[in-house]
């Protein structure tokens, strides 16, 4: 073979360089590898409402089994536009206004593809659900983060600096990101919050990205806002949510983005080349868990909140400092009492000694520094996992 002096080439995008796995799935595949309870991504172990079920089975009987219309059955959007019209009181046309993807994560890489031009940047609160920053680097831009502060009393809220805010807003921003409920702090941004976002999105002309999947998932009386019912909103806001953590489907792939037709537009054409639908009978399914009575919700919410009221004080007792979650179902811990040199070094102790599979908490910040004493524990378990756990975390807690 002739020898040439030129440089191996490298067939990978520059985009991806800096992509690792990401660290929740694969704290999964290290749970069943150690036999560890696993309470690290955020996927129910019990059953989904069985009338949903039903209804996927009777969509698949009646051969509801080829593609859907790209940007989502009529059945489902309708579903979505009635659900908007009740809980947030906004009109929204589900012809033009509502693209269905495969799982909201596909719904936010989309509508940043639909946005994003190379140069832009995309403000993102850290710590943030891990694929943020990859979908914003995937979509051309660049993201810009900002800092929540965790509570310094117990109790408290995870809160935020007005002026980092407003600085992240002056260099070709052209979205924020708001997950609220907030994975992984639990945060559930007040109106005060969103109505300063608001304000700058407004003053810099600026789109809102709202992830709101853990929308019914809240404790303590506390309310979930949706940024676009703020006066000004409505015109540069993409709500996005889905069925995965509402009604424990997270496998069903079904999600959506609620945007003004422009936008609409834009996503559904990104949507229709990156996957051409999302599935057929589980949206027909979806339609049916939209129109759940009322009652469903609160049970939800109650039943969550028994879990969380479960597990913390296991976790305090344990020796974690618990930042108390107002909503979606992970507690982020601090874990600086047992001495590891970092989160890696110690969910790898958890999972192959103890036998509990947690998040490293490095994995929801930009510098992995930031999250270097903390871990997330996932509460979306049955009673008999959260005990099995309990168990296990008593060896953690001799070892203090
Ligand atoms: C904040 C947040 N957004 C989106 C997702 C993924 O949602 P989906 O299953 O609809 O893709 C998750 C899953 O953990 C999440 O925590």
């Amino acid at each position: 073979m002739k020898d040439t002096a030129a440089p191996p080439k490298s067939f990978l995008s520059h985009k991806v360089a800096h992509f690792t796995e990401s660290v929740i799935r694969e704290m999964t595949r290290q749970a069943m590898l150690h036999g560890a309870v696993n309470l690290s991504q955020g996927f129910p172990d019990f059953p989904a409402p069985a009338e949903i079920k039903r209804a996927a089975q009777d969509a698949i009987a009646a051969d509801i089994n080829q593609y859907a219309i790209t940007w989502g059955a009529k059945s489902l959007r309708d579903a979505i536009a009635r659900k908007m019209q009740a809980w947030q009181g906004i009109a929204v046309d589900p012809e033009r206004e509502i693209t269905v993807c495969c799982g909201s994560t596909e719904t936010i890489v989309s509508t940043l593809l639909a946005i994003c031009n190379a140069g832009d940047e995309v403000v993102i609160f850290e710590p943030f659900y891990e694929n943020y920053g990859p979908d914003a680097i995937i979509s051309g831009a660049k993201p810009r983060f900002v800092k929540l502060r965790p509570p310094q009393m117990p109790n408290g809220e995870w809160t935020f600096d007005e002026r980092e805010l407003r600085a992240a807003f002056q260099h070709h921003t052209k979205a924020i990101v708001v997950n609220t409920p907030n994975n992984p702090t639990g945060k559930v941004f007040t109106r005060s919050e969103l109505e300063l976002i608001r304000d700058l999105c407004v003053e810099f002309n600026v789109l809102a990205i709202t992830d709101e999947i853990y929308e019914h998932i809240l404790y303590d009386g506390t309310r979930h806002l949706s940024i676009v019912t703020l006066e000004g909103m409505r015109e540069r806001t993409i709500t996005i949510n889905g069925l995965s953590k509402t009604y424990g489907v997270t496998g069903w792939r079904v999600g959506w983005a609620v945007a003004p037709p422009a936008i609409t537009d834009a996503i559904r054409k990104v949507h229709d080349f990156l996957t051409v639908g999302a599935p057929a009978p589980l949206q027909e399914a979806g339609a049916a868990a939209l129109a759940l009575p009322e009652t469903y919700y609160k049970g939800l919410a109650e039943g969550y909140g028994k879990r969380r009221d479960r597990l913390i004080p296991v976790l305090t007792e344990a020796g974690f400092r618990c930042f108390l979650p107002r909503g979606a179902y992970y507690v982020m811990t601090d874990i600086s009492g047992f001495g590891f040199a970092n989160d890696i070094e110690f969910t790898k102790y958890m999972v192959e000694e103890i036998g509990v599979a947690v998040v490293p908490g490095s994995s929801f910040y930009n510098n992995a520094r930031d999250g270097a004493q903390q871990v997330r524990f996932a509460f979306c378990k049955r009673d008999e996992t959260l005990d099995e756990a309990a168990k296990r975390l008593r060896k953690l807690q001799a070892r203090k």
